[in-house]
């Protein structure tokens, strides 16, 4: 069971062996391959790394002299620029590439655009992607640590470490709750690693949206499905609203944006059916009156800033740990 953070750990100054933290590992591509222990493992350094922010002077030497390159190919604000916050706060040298910009247009493959990167001596390569697998790709082939800012529709890793992180911190527990996560399940790489996030760290998940969208084929992974979004709040103590991902749907898995909202997105009148304590979640970018009210996205039982605020801490953590992985 994992246990309640409190502001108490000390604040690394260094890079850890691998004795130190019994973090073995150089990347991050996914919360499938984690443990439980890992995970928590990431969780506690986050919360040592979260007193940082509100400091003075907001900033540690952990990985002086170390270089991060956000090799973003696809559209991102809270991921690229909190990775960049994280290295600044860690105080190591940050260069970020879009895709635009890069020889990626002029068809160069993504492994000699990371080659290249790392000839140039890139420590650690965040990479967002639009093909699932493409970080694991990359971690395979490179020295360089690589860090999986999201893959197409396979996992973000640390949006469900974030999201994992602020159900902690606000509910005190993982285990034994219940998360609901709502929408665009099939497209959608968040929801895939807060599954994983979450049952490994004994949560119980249920899945809602249009069948469409919530095949039944997702009970596999040891989740509820259902289509009945009113039959599930009043038991939830978590509702995780996903984004409909236009970006990706190649047709249409519902009639209309307006019948999506009557029956799958949380508005005033279904909020009131929630809990007094439910958390109310969403990775963002929010589409506003689609999935989730606009009053209700600001209101005192959201937590959505919350869980951006608790992204910086935990990618601290994520590169700190992976970097002294490296150095072990
Ligand atoms: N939640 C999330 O990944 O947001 P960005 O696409 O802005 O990084």
């Amino acid at each position: 069971m994992i246990s309640p953070m409190s502001a108490t750990p000390s604040i690394p100054a260094s890079p850890p062996q691998r004795a130190d933290t019994g973090w073995t590992h150089k990347d991050l591509t996914s919360i499938e391959a984690l443990t439980a222990d890992e995970i928590k493992s990431i969780l506690d350094t986050a919360s040592a790394f979260k007193t940082v922010g509100v400091r003075e002077v907001k900033k540690v030497p952990a990985l002086r002299g170390k270089t991060l390159v956000n090799l973003f190919v696809e559209p991102s604000t809270r991921t690229r620029i909190s990775f960049e916050l994280a290295a600044f706060r860690l105080s190591a040298d940050v260069v970020n590439i879009s895709a635009a910009t890069s020889s990626l247009t002029k068809g160069e493959t993504l492994k000699d655009t990371a080659k290249n990167l790392e000839a140039l001596h890139a420590d650690i390569i965040v990479l967002r992607h639009s093909s699932a697998g493409a970080s694991q790709f990359l971690a395979e082939r490179l020295d360089a640590s690589v860090i999986n800012g999201g893959d197409g529709a396979h996992e973000h890793p640390t949006q469900a470490l974030l999201d994992v992180y602020t159900i902690l911190e606000k509910k005190g527990r993982i285990a034994g709750l219940h998360v609901a996560i709502i929408g665009d399940i099939l497209f959608s790489r968040v929801a895939r690693s807060n599954i994983h996030a979450l049952l490994k760290l004994g949560a119980r998940v249920t899945l809602v949206g249009p069948r469409t969208l919530v095949p039944r084929e997702f009970e596999k992974m040891g989740v509820a499905v259902t289509h009945d979004l009113d039959s599930v709040l009043p038991d939830a103590d978590v509702v995780n609203l996903l984004r409909i991902q236009h970006e990706r749907q190649r047709k249409e898995y519902f009639p209309s944006l307006s019948e999506y909202t009557a029956f799958f997105g949380l508005t005033q009148q279904r909020a009131e059916l929630l809990k007094p304590d439910a958390l109310i979640m969403h990775p963002g970018p929010i589409n506003r009156g689609i999935e989730i009210d606009s009053d209700l996205a600001d209101s005192a039982r959201s937590v959505i800033l919350d869980q951006v605020t608790n992204g910086l801490a935990v990618r601290m953590a994520v590169l700190y740990l992976c970097a002294g992985s490296r150095n072990g």
